[in-house]
């Protein structure tokens, strides 16, 4: 009898080992793109992985095949307890109410990649005068361009989420600029489901760590910066 493939996107966190990823999603390098001064400004996608129905990639960050799991965390007693609160986004967010848009913030969740805020404002200054509507789109962008869905922009009367349209992928982020490798970018409403076997919220961004530190696994707190993980590969110029 023929065996029927899973095809359902989806990453299974294994207690304290790799994420499996299945249901054939793309694996791509996404490079954090950085202004003169050193802010983030956009993100350009780089070194595509040729990938099969499933893989595994490391969560431990000791793996010598990264980002793919080879074992390591055994060897280097990779304690993965899933810490994170379980419960969803929005119960658990601050909410900013601007004149012209609002906005929800979980800093828990924080990736430091640094795109909410630049030399002509942060995105919570932006809200705060989004009466402006030069600052509310640039409060909007600034929200937007978060990895982790830390940020989320809301029209001010209906309460509608305003999110990027991202396809379902994983990225692997790169951080030139503080020369570290960053989390793992799940986008576009992947399943996650959690090491016992519960799912936490589907939603269109968040990052997971891939550094092994993070003290709110399974997601990224941007301690892969102070830790100064990388990953190894020789295209970044770390
Ligand atoms: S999780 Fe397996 S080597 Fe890192």
């Amino acid at each position: 009898m023929k065996i029927m493939e899973n095809k359902k996107r989806k990453i299974t966190i294994i207690k304290n080992g790799p994420y499996i990823v299945s249901g054939n999603l793309p694996l791509a390098k996404e490079i954090i793109v950085s202004d003169e001064n050193g802010d983030s400004v956009g993100w350009k996608k780089s070194e595509k992985y040729s990938c099969p129905e499933q893989y595994s990639l490391c969560r431990c960050g000791a793996s010598k095949n990264k980002p793919f799991c080879d074992g390591s965390h055994v060897k280097s007693e990779f304690d993965g307890k899933e810490t994170a609160d379980r419960g969803i986004f929005s119960d658990q967010c601050e909410k900013i109410i601007g004149p012209g848009l609002d906005l929800d913030d979980l800093p828990e969740l924080c990736a430091r990649a640094r795109f909410c805020h630049d030399q002509s404002g942060d995105v919570w200054e932006n809200t705060e005068r989004s009466d402006d509507p030069k600052s509310k789109q640039k409060a909007t962008r600034e929200a937007s361009l978060c990895p982790a869905g830390r940020l989320v922009a809301r029209e001010k009367n209906s309460g509608q989420a305003i999110e990027p349209e991202l396809e379902p992928e994983i990225g692997l982020i790169e951080d030139p600029e503080k020369k570290v490798s960053g989390p793992v970018w799940v986008k576009g409403g992947i399943e996650i489901e959690s090491a016992d076997g519960l799912n936490y919220e589907k939603r269109n961004r968040v990052t997971l760590c891939r550094c092994g530190k993070s003290a709110n696994k399974p997601f990224c707190n941007g301690c892969h910066i102070d830790e100064k993980f990388n990953d190894g590969d020789k295209n970044i110029n770390y």
